[in-house]
């Protein structure tokens, strides 16, 4: 490049200077010429992805967006080519279309940017050919089959309770729930424990260490080239160090170890390896990708929401004691199963409810407009446009769930218009790419809630303290510790 402007005849101040032209020209452009340029939103977004970066790194991505819609309506310009939608019509046409997924997602490719899995995929067509492997893994029937075996990891939960309650310690909820939901996915994937509950603590720092990897594959996947360049690459896979450490290394000896031994049990790497088996065109790095896609979104997320349960319950007047009194009428002995836990009306709208109002997953969803362009309202977005949908944003929009969409409130589930808005209950994402994973959630949900409220009483140790939480990735709260107490009754 140097050697082109010594050719042209041009000095470095001149080239400095065309180079500042240019940048200035794109930036004039992009804010006041582009097709979206009416589109209302923070100043810096409309020429550079820095704000909305900045926001995601902040930890408040959701409520900023919130915040926007509510200033600005139905569009928000939060990047020089993406458009934040709160449109109720948005989940049909945006995330129940088979639009394409945003680049973004190709920074889920693993082991590295060679290689394409169901996330990674933005093309709804390869996508679902990959995703058809891996299905039968995730149905609720054949996740039910584990059950025994998640039975057993949430009675370690359960003993830890009990063991606080009895030392009068308080306990970091946050820090058993991931440990224990980490521990599922190992069980339910490849039938083996990360063995956090086991040893109560977090092993190599594994999940502490997640919160910095999960907000830098957050904003990584703006900037695909720096990703490839420094992680994502075949120099990196060969050497072996990738930095997902013991979660990932937990999963890949596991499938490792399977291979030799293929006495299959009913987890998910059985259904997967016997799809390897059938399916000549599949290989095993799908298989791979599959336990990566797996761990990496299926702890955290379970475990925020099972905190926001407990958070907005004990906050609740009532909600905790009416529970108990359904869990109680119902007879349910011992751990509950699922099974028990669907016939109880009141707490699974409080499940729901925690999952409305504290969605776990922060990052809005990008999809690209295709060709002819997008229609939503009263506005047109052309082709080539990345539009965004948000699930907090959604989630707690007062045009769609009413005035008092903000608060914790289950009792909503019951009122007349409540299977009209199940359509806008989006905590799992909609449409092609909606979450694999939530059946696993469900199980766990059912079961921890229902025996949770019936058996112990719960208080933050300062009840005035409103928690913290970091939406990077994931919404992942912290630093509300809570002492728990055994009911004495049972
Ligand atoms: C409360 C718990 C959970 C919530 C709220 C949640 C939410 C989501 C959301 C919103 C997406 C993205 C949808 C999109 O991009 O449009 C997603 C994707 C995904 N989730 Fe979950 N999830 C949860 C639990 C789980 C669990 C337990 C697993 C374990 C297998 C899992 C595995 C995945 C995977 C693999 C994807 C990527 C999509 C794909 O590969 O097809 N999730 N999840």
């Amino acid at each position: 490049m140097a050697g082109l402007f010594a050719l042209l005849g041009l000095s470095s101040p001149q080239v400095a200077g065309l180079l500042a032209a240019a940048v200035l020209t794109l930036c004039v452009w992009r804010r006041y010429f582009s097709p979206i340029s009416d589109i209302p939103g923070p100043f810096w977004a409309s020429f550079t992805r820095l704000w909305h970066i900045q926001r995601i790194l902040k930890g408040d991505q959701n409520l900023e967006l919130i915040r926007l819609h509510d200033k600005h309506g139905h569009f928000v310009r939060v990047a020089p080519n993406e458009v934040s939608v709160s449109h109720p019509d948005a989940v049909r046409k945006i995330l129940a279309a088979p639009l394409r997924k945003g680049d973004w997602y190709k920074v889920v490719a693993f082991p590295d940017g060679r290689f394409v899995n169901p996330m990674s995929a933005t093309d709804p067509a390869v996508k679902n050919e990959l995703s058809r492997h891996l299905a039968p893994a995730y149905t609720l029937p054949n996740l039910l089959r584990s059950e025994g075996n998640v039975s057993n990891v949430i009675s370690l939960l359960f003993n830890w309770l009990d063991k606080f309650s009895a030392s009068g310690e308080p306990i970091d909820l946050d820090k058993f729930f991931t440990f224990t939901t980490s521990d599922v996915i190992g069980e339910v994937i490849f039938s083996k424990q990360f063995g956090f509950l086991n040893e109560g603590r977090d092993i190599d720092n594994t999940i502490a260490n997640a919160h910095p990897q999960a907000a830098y594959v957050s904003v990584a996947g703006f900037f695909r080239w720096f990703h490839v360049l420094c992680l994502s690459n075949p120099l990196i896979t060969w050497l072996g160090v990738t930095p997902w450490g013991h979660l990932i290394n937990t999963a890949m000896a596991a499938i490792k170890d399977r291979q030799a031994n293929p006495d299959a049990g009913f987890d998910a790497l059985a259904h997967w390896l016997s799809a390897l088996e059938a399916n000549p065109k599949m290989q095993l790095h799908e298989v791979h990708s599959a336990a990566f896609n797996a761990v990496a979104a299926g702890n955290e997320t379970v475990a925020a929401a099972l905190q926001a349960f407990v958070y907005y319950m004990i906050r609740h007047p009532n909600a905790w004691e009416r529970a108990r009194a359904e869990v109680d009428a119902a007879g349910i002995q011992g751990l509950a199963s699922f099974a028990d836990a669907q016939k109880l009306p009141f707490l699974q709208a409080c499940i729901k409810e925690a999952l409305r109002i504290f969605g776990p997953a922060s990052m809005g969803l990008p999809r690209v407009v295709p060709k002819g362009g997008l229609t939503i309202g009263d506005r047109t977005l052309p082709a080539g446009t990345i539009v965004s949908v948000n699930i907090w944003v959604i989630q707690h929009s007062k045009e769609i769930w009413g005035p008092d969409a903000r608060e914790f409130n289950p009792d909503r589930w019951f009122r007349e218009d409540a299977a009209s808005l199940e359509k806008y209950f989006i905590p799992w994402g909609m449409g092609y790419a909606s979450c694999p994973g939530q059946n696993i959630a469900k199980i766990e949900l059912s079961k921890i809630c229902a025996t949770l409220v019936r058996d112990y009483d719960i208080r933050q140790v300062d009840p005035k303290h409103e928690w913290t939480w970091k939406a990077n990735f994931t919404v992942t709260p912290e630093n509300w510790p809570c002492y728990v107490k055994k009911r004495e009754t049972i």
